[in-house]
């Protein structure tokens, strides 16, 4: 299992005072010092943490860059032209704080399928953020996408109430329906120091994209020893 490391809030501290620090570029080398696969990055519409310069530079780096991006057309002409290692398709809505619920891949095949279409076609690894549903992910293959993101919030939010059984059997069936469709499994939303091991019981994950709980943990630590003990958690 490889990590993603989401570095959307280093820019939120940056953009709270409108300046240059902390430095996002100085943070994603430091993140590529660990064995990591990518560093996600999410633009979102409201550019209210990543912008598109964060995207351009990161990419001078030689880094993979995994895009999370909403399916709409300014931000899939950003993706065409940086063309980063994956794109990973999520529902985005102005008012939210993150991105709260899957994407709804069942009710816009044709719009997806045709938009992922040209993504493909520039060698780029198309994912799909969605909510561990059968339905959802038979949607995913039928579209055309790489990978599914399952999300695992709903897991994280039971796991803080005491009881996750019922979210994790959950996540386990739909990563085990969508890999018997040939679909490849990552996961992520969440996930925090606490809760990360349960990701080992899920057979065949690919990649964990973690965020909010590295920055946090950074704050105290560093970034380096963050990245360094969550490494070692899903070893
Ligand atoms: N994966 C996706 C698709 C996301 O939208 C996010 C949040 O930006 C994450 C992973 C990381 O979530 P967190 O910041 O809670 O670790």
């Amino acid at each position: 299992m490889k990590l993603g490391v989401n570095i959307d809030h280093i820019a939120t501290l940056r953009n709270a005072r409108a300046g240059l620090e902390p430095d996002i570029v100085a943070a994603a080398k430091l993140a590529l010092n660990h064995d990591i696969l990518a560093l996600t990055m999410h633009l979102r519409e409201d550019r209210r943490h990543i912008k598109d310069e964060d995207l351009y530079e990161v990419k001078k780096l030689g880094a993979k860059i995994n895009l999370e991006m909403a399916a709409t057309k300014e931000i899939q002409k950003i993706a065409l032209d940086i063309v980063p290692y994956s794109v990973c398709l999520v529902p985005e809505r102005r008012q939210e704080i993150t991105t709260e619920g899957g994407l709804d891949v069942e009710s816009q095949r044709e719009y997806l399928k045709d938009f992922i279409k040209p993504l493909k076609e520039k060698g780029i690894i198309v994912s799909l953020f969605i909510d561990a549903q059968n339905g959802q992910v038979r949607a995913s293959k039928e579209v055309g996408a790489d990978y599914i993101e399952l999300h695992t919030g709903k897991f994280s939010n039971a796991f803080e109430k005491g009881s996750c059984q019922r979210e994790l059997n959950e996540l386990k069936d739909a990563a085990k329906y969508a890999q018997n469709l040939g679909l490849k499994v990552n996961a992520g939303h969440g996930l925090n120091y606490k809760n990360v091991y349960l990701m080992k019981e899920i057979d065949g994950l690919c990649e964990l994209n973690i965020g909010h709980s590295i920055i946090s943990k950074a704050i105290f630590c560093g970034l380096d020893r963050a990245i360094e003990e969550m490494l070692e958690l899903i070893k």
